[in-house]
Formats: structure tokens, sequence, C-alpha cells
């Protein structure tokens, strides 16, 4: 098994600095301090801001295939540091091992698709002739980096949600500064430590474990072109109404709705639903909290659905065979376990599970939710599902469009045109036909809408948001 150090740096200008041990990090399994970070002080916030102002020009004038070298680099020492990456998630985050290694496979997808992505910058050439008055101009318009970035990313995928930030950044040559989760700062240290080994201008990356309070310059410096937010929908429009001129993305929360139609293959549909509900417990923005199912199938899907939830594994997430690990911590826990008391008082049934001991919540089920409950409207971020009979397709399309959310959705059906009606009506980010809405590929476009956020992730989508557009326009007379 690997091991992890007693401290980890934080990186600083490119560079590990190690002002201090004041950052905590626990075992979220056994609850003990598994290691200690530097924590930055508002003071080195500040000195890290000013190396990205002054790596601006040197980023933005490295080649394409410069900044190609450097992803390929963290590609290649991600593969040769596969297991001491799975194993920090596991310890940091208490994330079940498989779906550890599952995220560090991400993690190495996210830098390779931005390897490609990064010699692939293209603009456009544009005819203006299209009156008089612009007889023989014409226009070439590029992207450019956009400057120095903020980014914050948020515990539930320490690796793969900081690299959805970093690894576009470097693909269009933007540096940044960044402020991984303090109750999982790993990850994105590790990463540091790989950055570290490139050539990147001085000033490319500081990566800054940071309390909330001392990290307000992340959000209110007028340096930083643009901040990158992923987390909860609370915090993240409330740094949108305090980030100034900065462009903005937030990748915000969700309760994800599935519609399991008439027609679906329910065995298949039950299997895909418990991974989407419950796996690293419900801690994903996409996972599937709002199941609506036709009456026709209702009973024997609840049923099957009962009995499999009832019998996954929970306990240490090390263990190979775990499929229900911790949550982040004992106060989450105890919030979406009020939640669910709230709803059962309400009148809802309990299917299976309910119960809570120190962080760890057992997977549950839920029918019969009343429509105001918060356990049905806000976002549990848990392993909480809601069972919810439809008898019409439209009715379906409305109640998952009820959330005030809307990141992602999934409908199972093999009907061709109900695909078509789900995709247009639907008020989310992306549709998922025959599978669960926690389904994700990191090329794809990713955001949300309403409350969910803005912009979107998936390299390429990221790369836009992180450039600006540059216009050449050109008279021949
Ligand atoms: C999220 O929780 O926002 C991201 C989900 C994912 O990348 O799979």
């Amino acid at each position: 098994m690997p091991r992890l150090k007693d401290t980890y740096p934080l990186y600083l200008n490119n560079k590990a600095a190690q002002p201090n041990t004041d950052l905590e990090v626990t075992d979220k399994f056994t609850g003990e301090v598994a290691f200690r970070t530097a924590l930055a002080t508002p003071e080195i916030i500040d000195r890290a801001i000013a190396g990205a102002v002054h790596a601006t020009e040197p980023m933005a004038k490295l080649a394409g295939y410069e900044r190609q070298a450097v992803l390929q680099h963290c590609v290649d020492r991600f593969k040769e540091r596969f297991d001491e990456l799975a194993y920090a998630l596991c310890v940091e985050a208490g994330k079940p091992i498989k779906d550890s290694e599952g995220e560090v496979t991400r993690l190495i997808d996210t830098f390779r698709i931005a390897a490609e992505e990064s010699v692939r910058m293209y603009g456009e050439v544009m005819p203006l002739d299209i009156s008089a008055r612009a007889k023989g101009y014409q226009s070439i318009w590029k992207r450019v980096p956009v400057g120095p970035c903020s980014f914050i990313s948020p515990f539930n995928f320490p690796l793969n949600l900081a690299a959805h930030k970093v690894a576009p950044a470097i693909a269009v040559g933007c540096p940044f500064v960044m402020k991984p989760a303090s109750k999982t700062p790993l990850g994105a240290i590790i990463m540091g430590e790989v950055l570290a080994e490139t050539d990147l201008p001085e000033g490319a990356f500081s990566i800054l474990p940071a309390t909330r309070d001392g990290a307000d310059l992340f959000t209110v410096d007028e340096r930083l072109k643009l901040l990158s937010f992923t987390g909860s929908p609370v915090v993240g429009w409330d740094l949108k109404a305090r980030c100034g001129k900065k462009k903005v993305v937030l990748e915000l929360g969700g309760n994800a709705a599935v519609i399991v139609d008439r027609d679906a293959d329910l065995e298949d549909a039950i299997e895909r639903i418990i991974f989407g509900a419950f796996y690293q417990s419900g801690q994903s923005c996409i996972g599937v909290q709002r199941i609506v199912i036709h009456e026709n199938v209702y009973d024997r899907f609840r049923d099957m659905l009962v009995e499999k939830t009832g019998s996954l594994i929970a306990g240490d997430p090390k263990d190979r065979d775990t499929f229900i690990g911790p949550m982040i911590s004992e106060g989450e826990a105890q919030r979406l376990k009020g939640w669910i008391d709230e709803a059962v008082d309400g009148g809802a049934k309990l299917l299976t599970g309910g119960g809570c001991k120190g962080n760890m919540l057992e997977a549950t089920l839920l029918e019969g939710v009343h429509k105001d409950a918060k356990a049905l409207n806000e976002e549990a971020f848990g392993p909480l599902a809601i069972l919810q009979p439809f008898s019409d397709f439209d009715e379906a399309l409305a109640e998952v469009n009820r959330s005030t959310f809307g990141l992602q959705a999934g409908v199972f059906t093999r009907d061709l045109f109900k695909m078509f009606d789900a995709w247009d009506r639907l008020e989310v980010g992306g549709v998922v036909i025959n599978d669960v809405p926690s389904y994700r590929v990191d090329n794809m476009p990713y955001g949300g809408v309403k409350d969910s956020g803005l912009g979107r992730e998936g390299i390429k989508f990221a790369m836009e948001d992180m450039t600006e557009i540059r216009n050449l326009v050109i008279r021949r007379n």
C-alpha cells in the first residue's frame, strides 16, 4: 500500500514552499490526522497573484507544442504515480478505492485531452463585405489567453475537478492560482509537484491551500481575469456577486433526476441508478437524487431497487469490496440525516437506509416525499434518492424541470421521439439517454443552467472560457 508523507508543501510561483504546517487533513474514515500541509496566508496569495501577472506574457508566448509537452509530462507522471494518487484520494476524501482509481483514470484522460487540444486553438477568416460600406474588408479572429486565472476546486473530486481548471489553463497559456478544498488538498498538491518538474515560466502556477476566510483575494483581486469555481450554489453565486469585472465560470450543484419510462430495461436501469445515486456516497453534483418512474413499472422497479440498495457494502474505503464509504464530515452526514427525518415526519416512507453513525450515512431511499421537502428540492449531496411515480411523459419532464437546478438529467427510454422531446424540453446542461445524469466523459460539454451554474467545462469549452477573441480587420484598397 502506498504511504503518504507526514507533511506537504504549498506551491508558490512554481516552487514548493513550507511556511508552516498549519492545515491538518484527516483520514475521512478513521478520523485521524493523516498529514499536514502548509496553509497560505493572504500575503502568500498576494505574492502568487503578482507572480501570475508576471507570467502572463511568457505563458501567452509559449508555443502550442511547448504547452502540449507540459501536459504530456503530467499524463506520463500521473500514470507512473497512479496508485499513490488513488490512495491519496481514498484517505483524504474517504472515496472508495475503486472510485478513487476511476478518478485517477479520468485525471489522466483530462490531461491527455488538454494535451491534444492545446495545439488546436483555431480562429477564423471572415469576409466582411456584406454590404457596400464593407467592400474590400475582411476579418481574421484568433483566441488569446484571458490572463491570470483564479481557481477554487471542491472536495468531492480533488483531482479531476482541479484538473478541469488546471489542464485547459495550461492548454491556452493562462497562469493561475488555485485554492483546493481544505478538506482534500493533497490531489492538487501532487499536481503541483508534477507541474514543478516542468519548465513552465516562473509564476505560471501556484497551488495554495487556504481557509475560506483568508482566501478572499481569489475572488476580489482585480489582477485576476477569470474566476472558475466548483462547489456549492450558495457559495458560488455569492462569489460571482463579489468578483468584480472577472469572467466567471460556476460549476455548481444540482438535485439531478432520472426518468425511467415504461419501456426501459429495468435491470439495466437499476444497476446504473444504484451507481448514479450512491457512488462516492452520493457526493457528486450529478448524483441521482430524484427517480421519476412510470407508474406501470413503479412497484417492480421499487422492489428491485430497494433489495439491491440494501445489499450495498458499506465500510472502509480502502477495502476493495466497499461501495459506500464515509461522507466528507459528520456535520454533512447529520445535515442530510436531518433532511431525511424531516421528510419522514412530513409523511414520506423510508424504503431502506436512513441510519447514520458518525460520517457514515446509509444508502437511503424514500418515496411519497412532500413536494416542498428539502430532501426533494435542495441538493442532497449524499447517499439519498427519492422515488416518484408518473403517468404521462410530459408530466415526468415537468417534474424534472420543477427543480431550481439544471445540471444534467437522465432518461431511460427506447422511444426516439421521447428522447428528442427530453433533449428539447429539459432545462439542463446535458441530457443522458439510457443512463444516469451522473455520467460524464471528460471531453464533453459539462455545466449547468438555472441555479447550477454558468459556463461549460470539458477542456475545449473551458479553453474557450479562458480566452478572449481578438479580431483583426483588414482593408484592401
Ligand atoms: C461534479 O460533481 O460536479 C462532477 C461530476 C463528475 O465530474 O463526474
